[in-house]
């Protein structure tokens, strides 16, 4: 997508050295626009763990080319340290699914190199992949997602289709596109009015910091909102939609995403408005059936709580602390969403009833292996 016009991706190789991965280090956004590069297997894991890049997608992307850097850093024989970075890759965050995905999937294919350049030809061809699909997948989102968006504009006479979302699902949470702005983005480039609501998101402000950003550069309408206001807005006939994204998501359904999004589905709910959550197939976990008792939970510092980061009057970015010293805090970053709040998901293969039979039937290959 673009930035100051220009067209990003949040993941590439540097085209002067391949061997450099250069990401956007998204801590300093949307003040400051800095390009990371990433050259060792604890630079990446340092950048997956801490945030640097951060969204199922991204994280997932980040994996590939970090086990494509393990395998330029092993040794001749180096399975040993492959593996050991892979599980290294494995404990930065425990609740994306794409993280693992991304890690198995390279595995599978660095065994079949036979040499050790040949492994390593492999891991970058499959990072480059994972990448590649990361973004295409997103833009089929988009284009299942606008049907949708068309249907409810219509109905509304042509007036802006109003959507809630929370916390960033965009394109700095993919590699592209983004999963639940992908159909934003489609409807406004169709002509098709929307507006968003941006719930802020606490603690790290993924909404106010990523979401409002990323909209403004492609001039599409948005308000941001505290977490709480969703509701309010909804009895009011605000909200037409809410779109979000996922972490990782049962094959029966269930939904994680970020702390909060389980409140946002209730009062959904409550005022008949239809909650979506767009993802691509990477998202779905496929072993786990209940996502409440199953899914892991990452829990964060509670210095994310109780420090609050912005800039001040002298164009300087400051962190301050908000309640007294030493309260504790706790911060989960995720909760699940049971699949009967959920209206539809929205897939790069389409829209379907957030239900096992009628995924199982989108994701026949999958079928076979339950
Ligand atoms: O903690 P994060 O920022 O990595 O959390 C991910 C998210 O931004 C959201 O939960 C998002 O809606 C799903 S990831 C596409």
């Amino acid at each position: 997508m673009k930035v100051k016009n220009r067209h990003f991706r949040t993941i590439r190789p540097d085209p002067d050295d391949k061997k450099n991965i250069q990401i956007i280090d998204q801590r300093h956004l949307p003040h400051r626009f800095i390009i990371e590069d990433l050259r060792t297997v604890d630079d990446f894991c340092t950048a997956i763990h801490d945030m640097h890049v951060r969204g199922a997608g991204l994280i997932g992307a980040t994996a590939g080319f970090a086990m494509y850097c393990a395998v330029l850093s092993a040794p001749e024989e180096g399975f040993d340290y492959i593996t050991a970075s892979s599980q290294k890759l494995l404990q930065t965050r425990p609740t994306a699914k794409n993280l693992a995905w991304a890690v198995e999937r390279q595995l599978r294919e660095i065994a079949k190199g036979e040499n050790r350049q040949d492994r390593i030809n492999i891991s970058f061809q499959t990072a480059c992949d994972i990448a590649d699909e990361d973004a295409e997948f997103c833009r089929k989102i988009g284009e299942h997602g606008l049907e949708i968006i068309k249907g409810i504009s219509r109905k509304k006479k042509g007036e802006p289709v109003n959507i809630l979302t929370h916390c960033n699902a965009g394109w700095l949470a993919f590699v592209d596109y983004g999963s639940a702005t992908a159909p934003i983005y489609a409807a406004h480039h169709a002509g098709v009015k929307v507006h968003v609501w941006v719930d802020e998101t606490r603690p790290w402000l993924q909404g106010a910091r990523l979401t409002t950003w990323e909209l403004a550069e492609e001039d599409v309408p948005h308000t941001l909102i505290t977490d709480n206001t969703g509701g309010h807005l909804m009895q009011h006939g605000m909200v037409d939609m809410v779109i979000v994204g996922t972490d990782r998501t049962t094959f029966t359904g269930d939904v994680a995403n970020k702390i909060g999004t389980y409140l946002k589905a209730l009062a959904a709910y409550d005022n008949k408005i239809p909650f979506y959550v767009a993802l691509p197939s990477s998202t779905f976990d496929w072993e786990i059936e209940d996502g409440i008792k199953e899914i892991p939970i990452e829990e964060r510092s509670g210095d994310e709580i109780n420090y609050v980061t912005g800039l001040t009057g002298e164009n300087k970015l400051e962190t301050v602390l908000v309640p007294t010293k030493n309260t504790r805090s706790v911060n989960y970053g995720f909760d699940v969403t049971p699949a009967r709040l959920v209206t539809a998901l929205i897939t790069e293969r389409g829209v379907v009833r957030a239900e096992r039979k009628e995924i199982l039937k989108m994701y026949p290959e999958k079928k076979s292996e339950k």
